[in-house]
């Protein structure tokens, strides 16, 4: 198996995940969905009623629930002490705790941990907002997928079965903001990526082109 690991990081809504998983799929690599965690841990602290934007009781409670990530492009799952919060995660509570979560330091350093342990076994795509840039800056190839709000938006409610855009594009506005503005590892285009804007691009466009620069990472600088 290839030892390549593929970063890539971007806004909600710029293709991140179905690009990372079919990209991880035709190429035979693992895939990490490094949100998906941020979400597990928001999820948690929703359920035992931490005040989520007090940085001291989340950060108490940070290495509390033990996580797990499948690493399988087809079948990603993510267990919180054995139990599968998959579907869990996606919910509009969950949407609007985890970037307030996922911005607390030592969130964020428990979380980078289990990453790198994961990555370290190398053949692996690897999506995120801060994979190219802290995770894992050694990575053989950095993406930094964008799109319009609008197509983001228009996207995200398409796969929750929403009709409200305009909620949803406020929703992930609101999610940029913070995850851009915080101090510590915001989301940032990393040194040496290669920048996607996929607002007219189809998937199948975008996993080609992210499968043409794995497979010749020395055109990549
Ligand atoms: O990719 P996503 O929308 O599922 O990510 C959910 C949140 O997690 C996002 O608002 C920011 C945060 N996140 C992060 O801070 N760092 C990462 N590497 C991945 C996600």
């Amino acid at each position: 198996m290839s030892s390549l690991v593929v970063a890539v990081d971007g806004t909600s809504g710029s293709g991140k995940s179905s690009t990372c998983r079919a990209v991880a799929d035709r190429l035979g690599l693992r895939y990490l969905d490094t949100g998906a965690m941020y979400r597990a841990v928001a999820w948690w602290m929703l359920q035992h009623d931490v005040n989520i934007y007090e940085v001291n009781e989340v950060s108490a409670h940070a290495a509390t629930p033990r996580l797990e990530s499948g690493t399988d492009p087809l079948n990603p799952t993510i267990t919180l002490d054995g139990v599968d919060v998959a579907v869990a995660i996606r919910s509009d509570a969950v949407n609007a705790a985890v970037s307030p979560v996922s911005a607390v330091p030592a969130v964020r350093a428990r979380l980078v941990e289990l990453q790198r342990a994961i990555i370290a076994g190398g053949g692996i795509v690897v999506e995120g907002r801060d994979i190219g840039s802290v995770v894992w800056p050694d990575a053989g190839l950095k993406v930094y997928l964008t799109a319009d709000p609008a197509a983001r938006a228009a996207r995200r409610a398409a796969e929750a079965g929403s009709d409200d855009v305009t909620a949803t594009q406020e929703s992930l506005l609101h999610r940029d903001r913070i995850d851009s503005g915080r101090a510590v590892a915001p989301l940032t285009m990393p040194d040496g990526a290669v920048h996607i804007d996929t607002t007219d691009l189809t998937l199948d466009q975008v996993v080609d082109r992210v499968v043409s620069l794995a497979t010749a990472p020395a055109d990549v600088s």
